[in-house]
């Protein structure tokens, strides 16, 4: 089964078998065969944070899981979500019913049901933020249980889900807790520019949320046209001593506050500083406008792309002594 259009990096691989997932009991169905529970399988969304190095010899699960929902009550507004809706479809309606605390998460790529995995961010918001709870298929058992934001353990582009519970779980339905009341969340330079030159003193929602997917548009390439996961490699932290050695060399390293006793540094600003900042290798390279986000110019192969991840690690490492982690899930 070809997964040329289910993956942004728009790379050729083909899965050997493949199953679209409608609701729980599709799953439930799914893995009551030995033959699929015991099979190696692969659980896809909207394949915008996946990388395939080759051909996936297993079953891949596809979530299309629908429905979205709001209850209005006295502590916040609850929004329920299929895994398969759209993100950004997500969010537009939420803007759009003025339902608040989403709206910096404009224009993120992929599925609600992939949100949790690695606690997506961006803007000075993360998940975690707006996450209440989820339900998820336990595949083992066929049982359903409902995760906590706590049950969850999100950290920056991390969570239970990728670490202790790795793909043992199928996240079905997620449940956004956001408010009716309205506090702009615009402390980024570039939010700030973007609505002074709009001429926009007092933001409404609708305005962060253009403000932020014209940012995002202008900065990363859209995988409509030019094959991409977003960015390919974390923001490492590091111990604040390393920081300040390395700050002694770099005076102009770019780094934000992550934490008592840690720094975060700009992994975009490194790869920039090696040289590699739009950079065409062969078919692949990185973005003019984003040093962080790999590209795929037409023809590239996963394992391309993937040798020249590794090239750029070696690079890093060697100046500036940080090993750069991937946040793409490699396959
Ligand atoms: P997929 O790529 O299909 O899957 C990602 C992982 O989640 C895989 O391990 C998969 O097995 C697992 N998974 C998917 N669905 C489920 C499910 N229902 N249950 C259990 N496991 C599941 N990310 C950010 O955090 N912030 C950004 O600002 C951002 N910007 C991006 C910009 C661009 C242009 C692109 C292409 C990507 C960007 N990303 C960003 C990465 C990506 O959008 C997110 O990681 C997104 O959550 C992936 O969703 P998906 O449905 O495409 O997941
Ligand atoms: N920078 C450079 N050179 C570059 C890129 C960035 O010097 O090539 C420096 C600039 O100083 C820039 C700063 O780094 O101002 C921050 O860049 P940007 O705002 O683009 O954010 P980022 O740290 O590179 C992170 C997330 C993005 C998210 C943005 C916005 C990670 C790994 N990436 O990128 O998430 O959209 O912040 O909040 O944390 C993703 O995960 O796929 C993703 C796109």
């Amino acid at each position: 089964f070809p997964l040329k259009a289910l993956n942004t990096f728009g790379v050729e691989a083909n899965a050997a078998w493949f199953v679209d997932i409608e609701d729980e009991n599709d799953l439930k169905l799914l893995f009551s065969d030995e033959q699929w529970k015991n099979c190696p399988r692969l659980v896809l969304g909207g394949g915008s944070n996946m990388l395939f190095t080759g051909n996936f010899k297993g079953l891949v699960v596809h979530i299309k899981i629908q429905g979205l929902k709001a209850e209005v009550q006295s502590d916040g507004i609850f929004v329920t979500a299929g895994a398969g809706v759209v993100w950004n479809d997500l969010v537009n309606y939420c803007v759009n019913n003025e339902f608040a605390g989403i709206e910096n998460l404009s224009l993120i790529p992929g599925s609600v049901g992939a949100s949790p995995i690695q606690n997506i961010g961006a803007y000075g918001v993360e998940l975690q933020d707006i996450f209440h709870s989820c339900r998820a298929f336990e595949i083992s058992t066929g049982n359903i249980k409902v995760f906590s934001k706590q049950d969850c353990g999100f950290s920056y582009r991390d969570s239970v889900f990728k670490s202790a519970l790795k793909g043992l779980f199928i996240i079905t339905e997620v449940t956004f807790k956001l408010s009716g009341i309205f506090k702009p969340n615009v402390r980024y330079g570039a939010i700030i520019e973007e609505l002074h030159d709009r001429g926009i003193a007092k933001p409404s929602i609708k305005d962060v949320s253009q403000v932020i997917s014209h940012i995002r548009v202008s900065k990363l390439p859209d995988p409509a046209t030019i094959g991409n996961a977003g960015s390919f490699f974390k923001n490492p932290v590091i111990p604040v001593e390393k920081f300040r050695q390395l700050q002694s060399h770099f005076s102009d390293i770019v780094h934000f506050p992550a934490g008592e006793g840690f720094v975060k540094i700009s992994a975009g600003w490194l790869i920039e500083h090696c040289g590699w900042k739009g950079k065409v290798v062969g078919n692949t390279g990185t973005w003019k406008n984003q040093a962080l986000v790999l590209v795929n110019h037409g023809k590239a192969t996963g394992n391309e792309i993937f040798s020249f991840s590794a090239t750029i690690i070696e690079s890093v490492s060697s100046r500036f002594g940080i090993r750069l982690e991937r946040e793409v899930n490699v396959i």
